[in-house]
């Protein structure tokens, strides 16, 4: 079945997560956090991904910007950094505004060219998405910012990839479902969307129930691929 509607994970998709450490530690007068970055980067998404999915699995939902300062606050505290406040405030901020990927503004716009429905299906708040596309300019560019928080359990529960047929009236088949996220990914795929994983670190594959029918190295091919479906 034709594809009509391409739908993208935010964080670590669109979005690059690293980069608000790594924007930090290149401010002059920072230098003394350079040698903490990567591990403060790595820790803080692992633990806000942890954290999610214990939050779903135990039905003790809350936000994703909650998870998202508690896995902060826990990476700081190892990397014995957790009495910098200001450092925590300033790394807090730049997750309003993170880089996307460099040729991620391109692919939307080519996707919109084609007719395709495009949209964000995200673990993050609606002020926290509203935030990182508008500070990346790809408001224009997307039919609908769609987030957890309307079904009020994290990803990968199946109630939150149903809210993309709820929003387009589309069924699994005809969605392409994008994400960098390896288990993202493969509960796309177990739900029925045509799923492609970003696998920039060429990771082994996510053992889990679902396999992504595509890989790619990052997003530039999508709009070929979608055409081709
Ligand atoms: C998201 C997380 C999984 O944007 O990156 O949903």
């Amino acid at each position: 079945m034709t594809i009509t509607t391409v739908v993208f994970d935010a964080y670590g998709t669109l979005f690059d997560v690293s980069s608000a450490a790594r924007a930090l530690a290149e401010r002059p007068g920072n230098e003394a956090f350079a040698p903490y970055r990567e591990a403060i980067a790595r820790d803080w998404r692992t633990k806000q991904l942890e954290y999610s999915w214990l939050r779903a699995a135990s039905g003790t939902h809350c936000d994703f910007w909650t998870v998202t300062q508690d896995g902060l606050d826990w990476a700081l505290e190892a990397a014995g950094l957790q009495d910098e406040l200001v450092l925590r405030e300033e790394l807090l901020a730049m997750y309003w505004e993170l880089s996307a990927y460099p040729e991620a503004l391109k692919v939307l716009s080519i996707l919109k060219a084609q007719g395709y429905n495009a949209a964000i299906l995200s673990n993050g708040s609606p002020d926290m998405l509203q935030g990182a596309v508008e500070s990346a300019g790809m408001e224009i560019l997307l039919d609908a910012v769609l987030s957890v928080e309307d079904v009020g359990v994290f990803k990968p529960s199946p109630r939150v990839y149903e809210q993309v047929e709820a929003r387009f009236g589309c069924k699994p088949d005809q969605v392409l479902f994008v994400s960098a996220n390896g288990w993202d990914a493969a509960y796309g795929a177990r739900f029925g969307f045509h799923t492609v994983w970003i696998n920039r670190a060429s990771a082994p594959r996510d053992r889990l129930p679902g396999t992504p029918a595509h890989t790619l190295p990052d997003l530039t091919d999508i709009p070929t691929l979608a055409s081709d479906l």
